[in-house]
């Protein structure tokens, strides 16, 4: 029940630091330390390759679980679109590992890859938010998202719970492989669930921003570098997805080959800037599409912000600030649909669960 909030998607927002500190109480033994099911810990430290299949916003946590993975476990992983994989299959390792991301289990495409993978033998373990979906089912191993029933059609809380809960995998086969990680994660998501509820009452900053850029425009880029860039996809599809505005997520240092012929007087470019290693060279984008007329919105993190930003994000550990970065897009993206009177919770063409291939 959405209860006092006007639409499903709004309440899923403000649900994630809850859905956040759910993961980490849900994941945590008696111990306290974070803990994943010895089977899948197994398959993980027996493959030498992971292939992470998936669609839309599902794809676009998987592009930063890669990050997780690699950087942490140190295993090689590629991320790749469910409906591409099948008549496109890379060649694959000698011990390949495939993981599902799917919120609702029953992605038909992603479903396709699992049938496909399991007749060659594969082992498949699926990352959703429904026990007993078909995705969990066919698979040899599930890991729950553990985020409630997520209702509206555009993907939030989901999201976010999928970016959790590859960060404990990542963390926990990290650690099973001997190789040291140099943070506390579980504190860590801590001070990311706070940092959500930081975002989450900013609520009329996002509103403002949506009306400021948002209004009255045809289109609208995203640009990041690293896992700013993927971010930045889901932001995109997020405000395509409610609001019609044409969007496109850049990597920052892509633009002058090409796209940066579409920059007009006042078109909107969102920036993230949240990872200390490229924040010079992000920004160095943004000078090039504002002085091509643009109307740059930098979204950076506390630590790195200048006087240019719209808004700043509480600092959270560098690799896990597309848990809370994604937060303002997602609510720039609301208040956007809203503004233009679209059905925010139903938009036009789109269905929840994508059942057919
Ligand atoms: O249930 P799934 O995670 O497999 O769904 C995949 C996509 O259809 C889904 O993420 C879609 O892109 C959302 N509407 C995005 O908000």
């Amino acid at each position: 029940e959405k209860g006092t909030y006007p639409h499903y998607m709004l309440k899923e927002i403000d649900e994630q630091p809850a859905v956040v500190r759910k993961i980490v109480q849900t994941y945590r033994n008696e111990q306290g330390d974070l803990n994943i099911d010895e089977g899948i810990v197994k398959a993980m430290n027996d493959a030498d390759r992971i292939y992470i299949i998936a669609a839309g916003t599902s794809y676009h946590a998987g592009l930063v679980g890669k990050q997780f993975i690699e950087k942490l476990a140190k295993v090689p992983v590629e991320v790749h679109i469910s409906s591409e994989f099948g008549y496109n299959m890379p060649l694959l390792s000698e011990k390949p590992l495939f993981i599902f991301i799917s919120q609702s289990g029953e992605t038909a495409d992603s479903r396709a890859v699992l049938v496909e993978i399991k007749e060659l033998g594969y082992k498949a373990l699926t990352i959703t938010n429904v026990p007993g979906s078909t995705l969990s089912r066919e698979a040899d191993y599930t890991l729950l998202l553990h985020a409630g029933p997520e209702i509206a059609v555009a993907s939030t809380k989901a999201y976010t719970a999928q970016l959790a809960v590859l960060a404990i995998l990542a963390e926990v086969t990290a650690k099973s492989r001997g190789m040291n990680v140099d943070f506390d994660l579980t504190q860590e998501l801590g001070i990311v669930a706070n940092a959500m509820d930081v975002l989450c009452g900013a609520k009329e900053e996002f509103e403002e921003i949506a009306r400021e850029y948002l209004a009255t425009t045809r289109n609208c880029f995203f640009i990041g570098r690293g896992i700013d860039f993927y971010v930045g996809l889901e932001g995109a599809l997020k405000l395509k997805e409610i609001s019609y505005i044409q969007a496109e997520g850049f990597a920052g240092g892509e633009l002058k080959h090409g796209t940066i012929a579409l920059i007009e007087n006042g078109t909107p470019v969102v920036a993230l800037a949240t990872q200390e290693s490229v924040n010079l060279s992000i920004r160095g984008n943004v000078k090039e599409v504002a002085a091509r007329g643009a109307n740059p919105c930098i979204i950076s993190m506390k630590g790195l912000e200048t006087d240019e930003d719209r808004f700043v994000i509480p600092e959270v550990h560098g690799l896990l600030t597309p848990l809370i970065s994604v937060i303002p897009l997602q609510l720039i993206s609301y208040y956007a649909a809203l503004h233009r009177e679209c059905d925010v919770d139903k938009p036009r063409n789109l269905a929840k669960s994508v059942t057919v291939e």
